[in-house]
């Protein structure tokens, strides 16, 4: 299917405001459409009810033909004559015009789609389906597809939600998109347009259901005021055909309804569930369900009763029934206390442990849902054991889109390659196969219910995740929950057509950027399974490895002296690799067979252990650390090929993230490389670590006004220490002899940006100022931020191509602002083509 060829140098017309809010949807002229594709005169949808994803498909062809055709077709609901794109339902194609055979395989959600002959036929076997004919019709389109072919799709598993974690106060958990669209001051927002064009996004990669609120729930939002709230939002998604579901806290009968217990297995708390979910439904008749996290990490659950998950589960399982609701039932539940000092102690345990007992004693509407691995969103996990323990009980698989541990919308890092490692992963249970995705899709046990659910976290910003470049992570969720069997890399390049137009250059330079993302990330963040080295207490955003161990949440590493990794052998672990099929356990517990890139997850080694590549562990860190900040900085000039190629406004807002990562990835890359070789004394054989001879100390410089800081963690800074201002009001002077040889150079200067102030810095030469810029970061990067000198807020700004004569006077000015006492970390006159 590959009609591109037909457009060779084809141009695309830019859209003006390219500011995000669109997506995927610009729908932007494709020069010439009408030479190659002959429009039928005119839309039918089946359905003329405005609440109806038939109607609001025929709405939306109306709309992306005048984009795409630049042509006005009219919408009508019924017609015979002339030639026709026809969108409905079976049975309302079947009274309308006969009926059919080709539709017989659909299955809800599914779709129809005829290019050949007169009319255009796009056939849903529910309205939501026909909906997504008509969505993939114009997703053809807008690419240059003008192909005549007829197909059927459907999905591979029932549920396919996102799950919003969003606060009653606006405020998102780990979201870096601006604050909610859906809450605002603890109530649902009365303005909920933007839910609307978020439905819409969702509904066009095939999304069938969201929870709109956090997990960590607040009670509050059963409040009259904001189930009537709930309606409205329902009311303008479900022309979408996107269902409307909820978290809920396992305590709101007793914490929100006065009742004295809120125990499962009480009647009166059952009592008070069901009629609270009644009342629920008046408004929301289609509600998708909800979803529960219960005992965990602090929040309320059946065991403070010593009931059982399943009897906490059950307990809103019937109460939905009646009204065709599902229960998604987190299994994220572990004991955030448990002591490192046992060597047998692991919470990747815990999901098997609490859940394997269980396995057969939930109703059939609840769906247990896993984290693709058995921590937490790490670089790298292996598949969670629970996807192959469950045999009798629904199950469905948590990702994660936004990127919590993984750069957090400030990274490139695509995504689609990692879950694709999990949803491919055969758990051969049964010494059978059993890939991930065929359990959760209920094929591999034969259940009812099953599917995806991707934790999006969008925010009122423009670009609904904070970066241009993330969305195509939201789009290759879509993509993946409706066929896992998708390719990473056809998936982008649809999105990149979409998205950016049909320029290969563009379409080549950010594959190869989007396919290096992960690779690279992994390599300067936390290599051979030891999770994502960031600091796992504070904004899991910066490197911080020492915050892995030495306290009760159990993402432990082990490093000592001499070693690194958990145990998590049945012979001398914690037995977590028993927790797979007879196969996968074999393979795990043996050094021999197990992956170099799970290698510190499930054994204990010593730094000197040879990987199956003949170098050491700790040279492995040394290396891989320097590779994937290397390559973060090729980001940066692939993305400078693309100048004129993109329009400004984009090109300018990937430019600046993609220039913060490639700083961004050096303060990972000198960090933990600093904490190892700090630790375990052991040399880089190439000699890099601990030796930049490029680099002047801000603490070697002569200072006025500005101060020596111990930096903690102390290998966020290099040599260890900082400076910053005397006081919050003194202004601050560091001044050096420049000691290199006379030349160009890019000057570089690492840097702290804080919340709490913005602090101003200027850098010149002989009194020639090189450079001007604020500590202004946090308004315009969406991270979590910090309020210390550490790996979260160390950056780096570089000034290029700057002539220097050896002797000159080198002038930093601090001005500090807040609680920002305009820190540095060092400066860097770099020759041309080095970085460090
Ligand atoms: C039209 O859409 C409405 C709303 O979705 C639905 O209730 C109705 O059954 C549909 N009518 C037909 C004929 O499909
Ligand atoms: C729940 O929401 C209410 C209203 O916004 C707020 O006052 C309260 O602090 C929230 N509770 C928690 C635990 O966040
Ligand atoms: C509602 O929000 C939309 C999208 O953000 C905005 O365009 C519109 O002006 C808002 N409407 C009101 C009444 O504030
Ligand atoms: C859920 O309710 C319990 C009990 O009132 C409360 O301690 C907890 O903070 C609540 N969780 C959230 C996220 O509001
Ligand atoms: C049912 O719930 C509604 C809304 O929370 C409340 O107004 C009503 O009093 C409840 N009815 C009973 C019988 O508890
Ligand atoms: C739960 O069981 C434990 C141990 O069997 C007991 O000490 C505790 O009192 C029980 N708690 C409740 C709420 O029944
Ligand atoms: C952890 O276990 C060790 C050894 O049993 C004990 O000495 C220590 O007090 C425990 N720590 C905590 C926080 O319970
Ligand atoms: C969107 O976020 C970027 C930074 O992430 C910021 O510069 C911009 O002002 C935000 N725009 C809106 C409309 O929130
Ligand atoms: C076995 O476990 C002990 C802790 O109980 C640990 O110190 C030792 O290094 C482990 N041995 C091997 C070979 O991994
Ligand atoms: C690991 O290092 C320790 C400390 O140097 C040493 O005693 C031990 O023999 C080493 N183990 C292996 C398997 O090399
Ligand atoms: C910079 O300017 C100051 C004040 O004007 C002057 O005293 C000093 O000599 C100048 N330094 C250099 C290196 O030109
Ligand atoms: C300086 O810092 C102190 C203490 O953090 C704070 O109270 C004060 O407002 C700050 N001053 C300025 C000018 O920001």
């Amino acid at each position: 299917m590959r009609f591109f060829s037909l457009l060779p140098a084809l141009l695309v017309g830019l859209a003006t405001a390219e500011d995000g809010s669109q997506a995927w949807l610009r729908y932007a002229p494709v020069p010439n459409a009408n030479r190659y594709h002959s429009l039928p005169l005119s839309i039918v949808a089946l359905n003329s009810t405005k609440s109806s994803p038939v109607y609001t498909a025929g709405q939306e062809l109306q709309k992306g033909i005048k984009g795409i055709f630049q042509e006005q077709l009219n919408v009508n609901s019924a017609g015979k004559g002339s030639s026709s794109i026809i969108v409905g339902t079976i049975d309302a194609y079947s009274k309308a015009y006969g009926d059919c055979d080709e539709f017989k395989e659909l299955e809800d959600d599914g779709f129809y789609l005829s290019t050949e002959g007169r009319d255009v036929k796009i056939i849903g076997k529910n309205e939501r389906g026909a909906l997504y004919g008509a969505f993939e019709y114009l997703s053809r389109l807008a690419q240059g597809n003008f192909a005549s072919d007829s197909y059927l799709a459907n999905p591979h598993a029932p549920i396919r939600w996102t799950n919003e974690w969003d606060n009653m106060d606006g405020s998102i958990e780990r979201g870096y998109g601006g604050p909610s669209i859906f809450f605002q001051n603890g109530y649902v927002a009365d303005n909920v347009t933007r839910a609307a064009e978020y439905a819409r996004l969702l509904a066009s990669i095939r999304i069938n259901g969201i929870i709109i609120n956090n997990v960590n729930a607040n009670v509050t939002l059963l409040s009259a005021r904001n189930i009537e709230g709930l309606g409205r939002l329902a009311d303008v998604m479900r022309p979408y055909g996107v269902q409307l579901g909820i978290s809920l806290n396992f305590s709101s009968p007793q914490s929100f309804g006065g009742l004295s217990s809120y125990d499962p297995l009480d009647p009166s708390v059952d009592a008070w569930w069901t009629n609270t979910t009644n009342t629920i439904y008046k408004r929301v008749p289609d509600m998708a369900g909800y979803l529960v996290k219960a005992n965990s990490e602090g929040q309320p659950g059946p065991l403070t009763y010593n009931r059982t998950l399943a009897d906490g589960a059950n307990m809103f399982a019937r109460a939905v029934k009646p009204h065709g609701g599902v229960i998604m039932f987190r299994a994220f539940v572990y004991d955030n206390h448990i002591n490192e000092s046992n060597w047998k102690n692991d919470r990747a345990n815990a999901a098997v442990e609490f859940f394997k007992d269980l396995d057969g004693k939930f109703d059939e509407n609840v769906v247990v849902q896993i984290k693709y691995g058995p921590i937490d969103f790490q670089v790298r996990e292996p598949a969670s054991p629970l996807f192959s323990t469950l045999r009798n009980t629904s199950t469905s698989i948590e990702l994660q889109v936004t990127p919590e541990y993984l750069g957090q919308n400030c990274h490139l890092v695509y995504l689609a390659p990692l879950w694709k490692e999990i949803l491919d992963f055969d758990t051969r249970a049964d010494n059978k196969s059993s890939k991930v995705s065929n359990i959760i899709s209920g094929q591999r046990f034969k259940r009812p219910l099953g599917g995806s659910a991707g934790v999006v976290n969008v925010g009122t910003n423009t670009t609904w995740l904070g970066s241009h470049l993330a969305m195509s992570n939201l789009y290759a969720y879509g993509a993946l929950a409706w066929d896992p069997s998708a390719d990473s890399v056809d998936i982008l390049r649809e999105w990149i057509r979409l998205t950016f137009g049909f320029d290969e250059k563009v379409s080549d330079t950010i594959i190869e950027m989007s396919m290096k993302s992960w690779p690279a990330y992994e390599n300067y963040s936390g290599n051979l399974g030891i999770q994502t080295l960031t600091d796992i207490i504070y904004t899991h955003f910066g490197p911080n490895p020492a915050s892995q161990d030495g306290n009760g949440w159990g993402q432990w590493t082990r490093a000592d002296k001499f070693s690194i990794g958990m145990d998590r052998t049945v012979k001398n672990g914690t037995g977590n690799a028993g927790q797979y099929s007879p196969e996968v356990a074999q393979r795990y517990e043996n050094i021999e067979t197990t992956p170099d890139n799970l290698l510190l997850w499930f054994h204990h080694v010593n730094y000197t252990q040879k990987l199956k590549s003949g170098k050491s562990v700790i040279q492995h860190f040394y290396d891989a650390h320097y590779e994937g900040a290397a390559t973060a900085q090729t980001f940066v000039s692939l993305w400078e090929s693309l100048k004129g190629k993109v329009d400004e406004e984009r090109y300018n807002h990937i430019m600046f993230r993609q220039v913060f990562q490639a700083g961004h990835s050096l303060v990972w890359r000198d960090s933990i490389n600093q904490f190892y070789h700090n630790l375990s004394e052991i040399p880089d054989e190439a000699k890099r670590v601990g030796n930049h001879p490029y680099r002047i100390e801000a603490e070697k410089m002569s200072l006025d006004g500005y101060k020596t800081y111990a930096v903690n963690p102390f290998h966020t800074a290099s040599g260890y220490t900082a400076i910053v201002t005397t006081t919050n009001s003194t202004t601050g002077t560091a001044t050096t002899t420049v000691p290199f040889d006379s030349g160009a150079y890019d000057i570089a200067i690492n840097y702290y940006d804080l919340i709490g102030g913005k602090a101003s810095y200027e850098v010149s030469l002989n009194n020639r100022t090189i450079g001007a810029w604020r500590g202004d970061l946090e308004d315009k990067l969406g991270h979590a931020p910090s309020i210390y000198l550490d790996g979260h807020s160390a950056t780096r700004i570089t000034f290029k191509g700057v002539e220097v004569t050896k002797g000159d006077t080198l002038k930093i000015v601090g001005r500090p602002d807040g609680i920002e006492p305009a820190p540095i970390d060092y400066v860097s006159f770099l020759p041309p083509g080095v970085v460090d």
